[in-house]
This record gives structure tokens, sequence and C-alpha cells, in this order.
């Protein structure tokens, strides 16, 4: 094994044209953590918020952008017992995805899908940790439960629209196109919303509210969310596109008892996330291996075309999940 690789790094703060190659040393695995020859990483929206300068990686992950991929074992650390060098694993990245090879805890590698190959793997991991964790453990949806979720052709979208059908909720979901409506329809959205020609306000109002909303825009649909929730509604942040910002009227929620909350993935502990990969294991692989719910992918760019990748996820054409190619 050589021991440099090539990378794609953040040169400095900025656009996507900050995205440079490089080389830099293969990372060792430390203790419980594993060495992955990359065959395909996952392109996602908080690698962007990272590469402009709002997303730091925190203290001990690599400064590389990537926070999942697909690929092999290389090697592993002391005290990993239940993976070997050769095994195919898809797994979540504290960060260092955009190269050939990136260490991570044992414990936050999940197997590849019976059927499945190591590019759409690679679409997995971030989504699905974010997912299950904001939607169905801290956002406790349950079947039969009105749900909103914003962004419904996102890569984090597709995902919840498909888990939430599959576990019994009506499942509605804001999107800004009729393609990317319709993209959703299929996915099992009961009712889709183009925000430019509708508000998601009275559409939900008119079933009843929502029990639950997955909001990754902020800014005045924070407002409107609350609006939009049921009495006991949960509302879960998970990102501020449009920014964090908004004046409440906080009687409603105390009148209508509804729960604000939300959660970032990356800062979590090693066991937090290790948790979410075993109910992962539980409960959402065996659908996956079924080909009940799936990733779903838009377009895939070499490595070193990463900045190419970056401008179209900020141009919002795509549905789904954006890979690189690494291999
Ligand atoms: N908290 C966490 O742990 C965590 C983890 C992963 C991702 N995230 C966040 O989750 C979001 C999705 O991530 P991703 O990687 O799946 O990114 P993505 O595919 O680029 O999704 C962003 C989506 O936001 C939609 N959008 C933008 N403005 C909107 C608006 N006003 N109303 C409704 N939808 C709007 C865009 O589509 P339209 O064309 O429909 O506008 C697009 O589908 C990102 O904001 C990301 O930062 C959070």
């Amino acid at each position: 094994m050589s021991e440099t690789m090539r990378v794609v790094e953040i040169s400095q703060s900025g656009g996507p044209e900050v995205l440079k190659p490089a080389e830099r040393e293969i990372p060792a695995p430390g203790h419980g953590q594993v060495l992955i020859k990359i065959a395909y990483s996952g392109v996602n929206r908080p690698d962007a918020l990272q590469r402009a300068g709002m997303y730091a990686p925190p203290p001990e992950a690599s400064d590389l952008p990537g926070l999942e991929a697909a690929g092999e074992i290389a090697a592993v650390g002391p005290g990993v017992d239940d993976l070997e060098v050769g095994d195919e694993v898809c797994a979540l990245l504290p960060g260092g995805g955009y190269a050939e090879y990136a260490v991570t805890p044992a414990a936050h590698c999940l197997s590849v899908p019976k059927g499945m190959d190591l590019k759409l793997a690679a679409c997995l991991p971030e989504t699905y940790f974010t997912v299950w964790s904001n939607v169905f453990q801290r956002g406790r949806l349950q079947a039969g439960e009105t749900f909103l979720c914003h962004g419904g052709s996102s890569g984090i979208g597709t995902t919840a629209i498909q888990l939430a059908r599959h576990f019994g909720a009506r499942v509605f979901t804001t999107a800004g196109s009729p393609e990317k409506c319709t993209k959703c329809k299929e996915l099992g959205a009961e009712r889709t919303i183009n925000y430019r020609e509708e508000d998601f306000v009275e559409v939900l109002k008119a079933e009843g509210g929502a029990n639950l909303i997955l909001d990754m825009v902020g800014g005045g649909y924070i407002k409107r969310n609350l609006q939009a929730l049921a009495v006991e509604g949960r509302l879960v942040m998970i990102a501020f596109l449009s920014g964090p910002k908004a004046e409440i009227n906080f009687a409603p929620v105390m009148a209508k008892r509804q729960t604000i909350t939300g959660s970032t993935l990356r800062p979590q502990s090693d066991l937090a996330k290790a948790r979410i990969a075993e109910s992962l294991k539980a409960h959402v692989w065996p659908l996956l291996e079924a080909g009940t719910v799936g990733p779903i992918m838009d377009l895939e760019f070499p490595l070193e075309k990463a900045a190419e990748a970056h401008a179209r996820m900020e141009g919002s054409d795509h549905i789904g999940k954006i890979v690189l190619k690494v291999a």
C-alpha cells in the first residue's frame, strides 16, 4: 500500500471552486477504528456548509470533507474484533470521505445490504442515521400520524418519505418543482406541496395539522411550521437553509402542548452514533435488504470533480443523492 492517497481538500473557505485535489498521508486506524479503502463517497449539504466555513469538523476529525463512504476494510485498529480486512462496508465518517482512505469507529460501519452495489451503499449512512434519529427516535413518529417533510426531494427527504410511509404514517412533503413533487409521490408521499405555488400551512391545517414536521429550511418556515402543527405536535429542526432566526409567539406552543427540538449528527459522541447504528441494523437494514426502501441517486462525479458535485447540489436541480467515484 502506498503511503499517500488522493484527496480533495478545502483549500480555503468559499464556493465550490475552493475544493482542490491534493495528496495526503493515509491515516492509521486507532483503537476501535478501521481504515476503509473507499470506492464511493456520498456528498451531503453539510459538506457544502463546511466548505463555506460554517460547519467546523469536530476536534479529532479529519479536516477533509466527506461524512459517508462505501468500500472495503483495508486495516483494523486494536480492539476491533467484528470486522476483518476485505469486508465490504458502508460507514458514517467523522469527516475525511473525499479521499481514497478514511478512518472511522468500527461501530459506525454497517454491512452493504445484500444485492446493493457500493455506489448505492455510499448514499446510505448520513441520511439514514439522520432520518432515523430525528424522525423516529427524537420525533417519535407513529403509525397513523401525519408527517410533513420539507425538502422532500433531498437526500434526507427521499429517505424520510420512504421510511415514514413504510412505518404507516401519512406523508406530506414540500418540494420546489412539479418534477420533484412527482418523485416524492412515487416514493410514497400522499400529498406533495410545491411551495412556490401553495401554502403548506393551509394544506396541513385542512388535514387537522401535522403530528411531526422535519424541517431543514428554518427562517420564515419556523413560525409557519408551528401554525401547521397539531396539538401535541413535534417540530424537529435539522438545518436552516433560510436562516436560524425567527420571532415566535409561544402562547400557542403552550396551549397546543407542542415540542420544538432538533439535532445535528456530527458532533454527537461515538457512543451515541454507535447506538443509532445498532438501531438501524435492527429496524432498517432488513428493509433495505428486502428492497422495501432504498437510496435514490442523482448523479455520480469523479472524486477530482467534487467542485462540480457541490455546484450541482447547491443549484438544487438534483433529486436524491450525489456520489463521488473514488476508486
Ligand atoms: N442535522 C443533521 O444532522 C443533518 C444531517 C444531514 C443533513 N442535514 C441537513 O438536511 C438538509 C438536507 O440535506 P441533503 O444532504 O439531503 O441536501 P440536499 O439534497 O441539497 O437538500 C436540500 C433541499 O432543501 C430544499 N429546499 C431549499 N429551500 C427550500 C424551501 N424554502 N422549502 C422547501 N424545501 C427547500 C431543496 O429543494 P427545493 O428545490 O425543493 O427547494 C433541496 O431538496 C440540508 O440542509 C442539510 O444541511 C442535517
